[in-house]
């Protein structure tokens, strides 16, 4: 039998096609979660979702693959999963236009000041003060791109049309890229004036962006974490914000979401967005049926589409 669990709610057009193919489980409706882990677990072949820890895979023992619903694997315990051999799935490349689109609006959003320029319109501030301030914009800055990989050359893209130097920061120079390397982000982040995160999450990255990066980045200097919060030293960003260490900060990932610091709610250099990178209906489509595409191929025995372990 083809039996799927689905650990965490996905989007109702991928459960239904998950439905249709195989013979699904819902995780995350269940009341008594160890009492159904027990009786139905090792029934289980393959998770449809995006956080696996060694815990579940204990409770999983005939668990042989984890799709993962997004590009981003580090909810997945991979190290436990290669130990067990349980072959693990992403979703790359389908959602990469979809994040860029989202890292521009993000720049744009802060230094025009969008939400702030909204409100001074809906609450008869135009009318009654007189214009809105004057903002910065983007044309002619340095644009530092933290992890140059399929989202952030997209993201690179975009901003050159929106006339930016693009510069990148990475374990490795790509030699078939036209930008600037740097192997040092401190480095690159004194030449930038924005710094957009656009690198996987995990221990490898954690607090990338650091109290240093930041000073680096200057009370000019802009931040935007489209990764994830683990990335950026969440406490160091908002004693800088706070100060005017750097000058303000888009942000779409925080450390422990869905909560949100009170100290970040309440500044006003910052635009904070609910991690919706990739939050569009034909993004998140694409990424189900890759998902359903993926566990199809394993129940065939085909070779996976797009297996990362
Ligand atoms: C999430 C993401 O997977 O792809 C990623 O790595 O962060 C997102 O697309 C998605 O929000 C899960 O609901």
């Amino acid at each position: 039998m083809k039996k799927v669990l689905i650990t965490q709610k996905l989007l109702a057009s991928c459960e239904e096609s998950l439905e249709k193919r195989f013979d699904v489980f819902r995780l995350y409706e269940q009341q008594d979660r160890e009492q159904f882990l027990k009786k139905t677990g090792p029934e289980i072949k393959a998770i449809a979702g995006w956080r696996v820890d060694a815990g579940l895979m204990d409770k999983l023992p005939n668990l042989k693959m984890i799709a993962n619903f997004g590009v981003g694997y580090d909810g997945i315990d991979i190290k436990e999963a290669k130990k067990r051999a349980i072959m693990v799935t992403n979703t790359p490349d389908v959602l990469n236009d979809a994040m860029a689109e989202m890292a521009v609006g993000l720049m744009i959003a802060l230094c025009r000041r969008l939400p702030a320029a909204d409100a001074y319109v809906r609450t008869g501030k135009w009318a009654k003060k007189g214009s809105f301030p004057l903002q910065t914009e983007l044309t002619g800055k340095t644009l530092g791109i933290v992890g140059l990989g399929r989202i952030g050359k997209e993201i690179a893209l975009r901003c050159q049309a929106m006339k930016m130097r693009v510069v990148y920061f990475g374990r490795n120079k790509q030699t078939s890229q036209p930008y600037v390397y740097y192997d040092d982000l401190v480095e690159m982040a004194k030449k930038s004036d924005w710094l957009v995160v656009a690198t996987p999450g995990g221990s490898e990255t954690e607090k990338l962006v650091d109290q240093k990066v930041l000073a680096a980045l200057g009370p000019n200097g802009n931040l935007v974490n489209m990764a994830r919060g683990t990335v950026v030293d969440q406490a160091a960003l908002v004693l800088m914000l706070q100060s005017g260490g750097i000058g303000g900060a888009a942000l779409d990932v925080f450390e422990d979401e869905p909560n949100v610091p009170d100290e970040l709610i309440k500044l006003e250099n910052v635009v904070l967005s609910p991690h919706q990178g990739s939050a569009t209906d034909q993004t998140r489509f694409a990424m189900g049926q890759l998902v359903v595409d993926n566990l199809a191929a394993f129940f065939a025995k085909e070779p996976l589409l797009t297996r990362v372990v």
